[in-house]
């Protein structure tokens, strides 16, 4: 009997995509007779309108070290799947109906926070569907890490790195505004692995005084140039809780882009710092995966194409403890996984002099 694989990559994008759709492939090739791959393009938004085509072995070659997806991604938000819109679509009916039309035996979708929470509704509806947590931000439950995020960590360090000795010559600070609404993780990496002076993160709301005193005594002990690793979604204490819509109308009637634009002019006005900001954004989810990513989207695919010859559906695939596992979808779907301001790596970076604005 032939066993009918469908894959699609949901959400924003990020490095160990292609890794992990080779690992599901090349491990179901090796691990079941008469096995068919069909690729839904473009997320959610290829499996309702249809979009997917039977791929080739060969096509999941070569693919281990390239960034993006050969499958494409849309963001298709998890709130609107049960809305009917303009089009009349019935969008879950639709999915329901291609899944059947494909004749799949099951599901793998790769994507964050949102394709969980697809991907449980079409479990609930009665798919056999299996997740692999991917995204920069490290924020699914249930996982200590996602595929994608180290990667980003590499490449936020690096460019820490680079802001480093630009802000030593120049004397200057230097805030680096790294990607991240909701979770801080990426930015408390970065932040200690290129030495920022201080991290500023979404969980732990800052005070702007405090940031400014920070600068201020490292120029008193003689540094004249500081680096603030700041997460895009990190808020002062007096906004804490504003949503960000809210925040994002409040900056621009105060006629700023962004809050690191705010916080710099703050630290100039109040210390006479010449203060930039640097933007890498989505430099950060660009490129080849690191080694670590290769190899952990290796291991969530082959653990994906394992439940499957299992035909144990409805989890999502994950890390514990450096032990490949799986959580019901139903359990993860909902869930973030954020910085507790008390978690260990906030003492370790604490204990080495960080400033968090707290
Ligand atoms: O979810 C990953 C993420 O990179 C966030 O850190 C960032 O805020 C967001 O996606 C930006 O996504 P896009 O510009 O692709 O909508």
């Amino acid at each position: 009997m032939t066993k009918r694989i469908g894959i699609l990559t949901s959400g924003g994008d990020c490095p160990g995509l292609n890794a992990a759709i080779r690992g599901v492939a090349k491990a179901a090739y090796e691990r079941m007779e008469n096995v068919e791959i069909i690729g839904v393009m473009d997320g959610f938004s290829g499996l309702i309108n249809g979009q997917y085509r039977l791929m080739k072995q060969d096509e999941f070659s070569g693919i281990l070290t390239l960034g993006g997806t050969i499958l494409g991604t849309v963001r298709t938000p998890f709130k609107d799947m049960r809305k009917i819109g303009d089009d009349n679509v019935d969008k879950v009916a639709s999915m329901v109906r291609n899944y059947e039309s494909m004749k799949l035996d099951c599901l793998c979708t790769l994507g964050g926070n949102g394709t969980h929470k697809t991907a449980n509704l079409l479990s609930e509806e009665g798919l056999n569907i299996i997740g692999l947590p991917k995204t920069i931000d490290n924020d699914i439950w249930g996982t200590d890490v996602t595929f994608g995020f180290h990667t980003a960590v590499d490449i936020a360090t690096d460019v820490i790195d680079r802001i480093h000795t630009t802000a030593a010559s120049h004397g200057r600070v230097m805030i680096v505004e790294v990607m991240g609404n909701k979770a801080g993780w990426l930015t408390l990496y970065a932040g200690i692995a290129g030495g920022a002076d201080v991290v500023l993160i979404p969980e732990m709301p800052y005070d702007r005084g405090a940031v400014i005193e920070a600068v201020t005594k490292r120029a008193e002990r003689g540094k004249a140039f500081s680096i603030i690793a700041l997460a895009e979604g990190a808020l002062r204490n007096d906004e804490a809780g504003m949503k960000r819509k809210e925040i994002t109308k409040k900056l621009a009637g105060e006629g700023y882009r962004s809050v690191s634009d705010r916080l710099a002019h703050a630290i100039e006005s109040a210390t006479g710092a010449e203060t930039r900001v640097v933007v890498p954004g989505h430099i950060q989810r660009g490129g080849s995966p690191s080694a670590y990513d290769r190899i952990l989207a290796t291991q969530f695919g082959v653990q994906a194409a394992e439940l499957i010859y299992r035909k144990k559906f409805g989890c999502t695939v994950a890390l514990q403890k450096s032990k490949l596992t799986q959580n019901p979808l139903k359990d993860v779907a909902g869930k973030t996984k954020l910085v507790a301001p008390a978690d260990d790596m906030v003492r370790i970076a604490k204990n080495m002099g960080l400033c968090f604005g707290d």
